[in-house]
C-alpha cells in the first residue's frame, strides 16, 4: 500500500508508544514505525502483554498494528525510509559532572541526532517529543548540520502533555496540541507538516504554533506549574493538621474561585512520576545557568516542599506509633506514584518505604500493578519486606496501614474484616485522602489523614 507520509518515531518508551499508536489508530493512511534499542520492549509492543499498561491502549494498537503502525529494531533503516522522525528517548537527570541531579542528560539524545545524520540521504523533519531543556534544538541543529553538503534537518518542538493513566485519553482529545519552530520559511513549513498529522482528529483551534523557544519552555514550565499546585495544597495541609482546619475542605473552597480552578489542588503525600521532579530541577538548572539565582531558588522549592511532605509522612507514623515501628508490620496499600499505572518512577512510596525501613519496620507491599516495579525499587535496601497481593493478606497482622496510592479498590475493601485481622490498637494514615474516615474510626481504627485533624481513641 502506498502511504501518504512515513513516520519514524525512535524510543518506544511511555511517550512514543503511545503518542505513535494514537497517531496511526487516527490516521490510516500514514505509515507509523516506532524503533528502539530495547530488544525485549519491541518484542512486548508486537506481542498480546504490551510493556506498559495504559486503559484503552490494548484496542488502539490491535486496530493499527500490521496495518499501518509498526515496532522493530531497525533504527538504521527506520531513519532512512521516514520523512518526518519524532524523538521519543528519555532524558533522566544527569547522575555525574557539571549539573548531576539537576541537569537533563542529553546522551541519549545525542546519540539519536548522531544516528540520524548518519543514515540519512535526503531532507527530514526532526521532532522534539521528548522533554528538553529550552534551547536543545539549537544543539540538536549543530549536531545535523555538521555536514555542510548534506541533507537538511528542520527540527521542530512537539512537547507531549499526557499523563499517565489517562495517556490515550489525552491523545485523542487534547487540550492543546503545541508545534513550535523556527520562524524561517522551511521552519514555518516544517511546523505546518506537523501541524497537518494532528488536524487529522484535534480542532484547529486547539493547534498552538509558537516559536520554537517557546514550545521547549512551555513544557516545564506547563510541569513546574501543576506540580506548584501540588506543593502549595501541600504546606497548607500541615497547616491544616495543626488548625483543625480541613485541607480538601480548603481546596475546594478556593477551587471554585475561577481564577484558581479545582483541579490539581488534591493533597497528598507528595508528587511523584517520571516529570514533575526531572522538569522542575531541569528548570532550576536552566534558571541558574542564566544567573537567574531567585528564579532558581523558587522552583526549587516546590521540590524543597515535596520532600519534606514525604518526611512528615514518615515522621507522623513513627511519632503516632509511640516512636518506634522497629519490627512492627506496617502494611503499605499502593506503590505506584498514582492509581492506574504500575509506574513506580519518583514514587513517594519508594522514600517512605525507605524511611521505614530505617526504623526497621516490617513492610509489606501490596498494590495491584505496581509488584514488579516496587521489588525492583527497593531491592538492595537492608531490612524486612515482602510483597503481596492481596491486601487483606498484607493488613493481617499489621500495626498500621499507610495507604499511599488511590487506587479505586482501596476504597472498596471490607475494613471492618481488616480491623479484626489487625494487631491493636489498628493505625491509619491515609496518604490520598479517599477513605471514609470517620467510618473507619468507629470501627475501631486510629485514623491519620493529610490535612485533617487525626481521630484517635487515645489522648
Ligand atoms: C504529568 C503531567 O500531568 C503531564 O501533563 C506531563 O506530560 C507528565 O507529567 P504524570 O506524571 O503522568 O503527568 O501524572 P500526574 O497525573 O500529573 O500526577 C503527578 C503526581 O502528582 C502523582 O504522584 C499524583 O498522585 C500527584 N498529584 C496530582 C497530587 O498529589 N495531587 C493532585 O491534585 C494531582
Ligand atoms: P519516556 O517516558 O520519555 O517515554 P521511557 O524511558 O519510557 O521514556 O522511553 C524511552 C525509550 O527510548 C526507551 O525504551 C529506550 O530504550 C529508548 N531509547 C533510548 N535511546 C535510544 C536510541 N538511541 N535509539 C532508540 N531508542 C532509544
Amino acid at each position: 500500500m502506498e502511504y501518504q507520509k512515513s513516520i519514524l518515531c525512535i524510543g518506544a518508551g511511555y511517550v512514543g508508544g503511545p503518542t505513535m499508536a494514537v497517531i496511526a489508530d487516527r490516521c490510516p493512511q500514514y505509515r507509523v514505525h516506532v524503533v528502539d534499542i530495547n530488544e525485549e520492549r519491541i518484542r512486548a509492543w508486537n506481542s498480546d502483554r504490551l510493556p506498559i499498561y495504559e486503559p484503552g491502549l490494548d484496542e488502539v494498537v490491535a486496530r493499527a498494528r500490521g496495518r499501518n503502525l509498526f515496532f522493530s529494531g531497525e533504527i538504521a533503516e527506520g531513519i532512512r525510509k521516514a520523512d518526518i522522525v519524532f524523538v521519543s528517548v528519555n532524558t533522566p537527570t544527569k547522575t555525574f559532572g557539571r549539573g548531576a541531579g539537576r541537569a537533563a542528560d542529553l546522551q541519549y539524545w545525542e546519540k539519536t541526532a548522531r544516528q540520524i545524520l548518519e543514515n540519512t540521504s535526503s531532507d527530514k523533519i526532526i521532532v522534539e517529543k521528548s522533554t528538553l531543556p529550552v534551547r536543545t534544538a539549537a544543539a540538536m541543529e549543530r549536531i545535523l548540520h555538521a555536514t555542510p553538503k548534506g541533507p537538511h534537518f528542520e527540527v521542530v518542538s512537539n512537547p507531549e502533555f499526557l499523563a499517565e493513566g489517562t495517556a490515550i485519553q489525552d491523545l485523542e482529545n487534547p487540550d492543546r496540541v503545541l508545534v513550535g519552530s523556527r520562524e524561517t520559511p522551511k521552519g514555518v513549513a516544517a511546523r505546518k507538516a506537523i501541524v497537518e498529522i494532528y488536524e487529522n482528529w484535534v480542532p484547529r483551534e486547539r493547534i498552538l504554533e509558537s516559536n520554537i523557544w517557546s514550545s521547549e519552555l512551555s513544557k516545564l514550565t506547563a510541569n513546574a506549574f501543576l506540580a506548584q499546585r501540588i506543593s502549595s495544597i501541600n504546606s497548607i495541609s500541615a497547616l491544616c493538621e495543626k488548625t483543625r482546619a480541613v485541607v480538601d475542605e480548603v481546596a475546594y473552597a478556593i477551587g471554585m474561585d475561577s481564577r484558581i480552578g479545582p483541579k490539581f489542588l488534591k493533597a497528598s503525600v507528595g508528587f511523584g512520576g517520571s516529570c514533575f521532579k526531572k522538569d522542575i530541577l531541569n528548570l532550576v538548572y536552566i534558571c541558574e545557568n542564566y544567573g537567574l539565582d531567585e528564579a532558581a531558588r523558587y522552583w526549587e522549592s516546590v521540590v524543597r516542599l515535596n520532600e519534606w511532605q514525604e518526611r512528615r509522612f514518615v515522621q507522623n507514623i513513627l511519632e503516632n506509633l509511640f516512636n518506634t515501628v522497629a519490627g512492627k508490620r506496617i502494611a503499605l496499600f499502593g506503590f505506584a506514584f498514582k492509581a492506574n499505572t504500575g509506574d513506580t518512577r519518583e514514587s513517594p512510596a519508594i522514600e517512605i518505604a525507605r524511611g521505614l525501613l530505617e526504623e526497621r519496620a516490617d513492610l509489606v507491599i501490596t498494590d495491584p500493578k505496581a509488584l514488579q516495579n516496587a521489588r525492583m525499587d527497593l531491592a538492595g535496601l537492608e531490612g524486612n519486606v515482602t510483597f503481596e497481593t492481596d491486601p487483606y493478606r498484607a493488613a493481617d497482622g499489621a500495626h498500621a496501614i499507610a495507604l499511599l496510592t488511590e487506587w479505586d479498590e482501596y476504597r472498596e475493601l471490607d475494613y471492618e474484616c481488616i480491623y479484626d485481622s489487625m494487631a491493636n490498637p489498628a493505625f491509619l494514615f491515609d496518604g490520598r485522602n479517599v477513605l471514609d474516615h470517620e467510618k473507619l474510626y468507629e470501627i475501631g481504627f486510629n485514623v491519620f489523614a493529610i490535612g485533617k485533624a487525626p481521630l484517635k481513641h487515645f489522648k
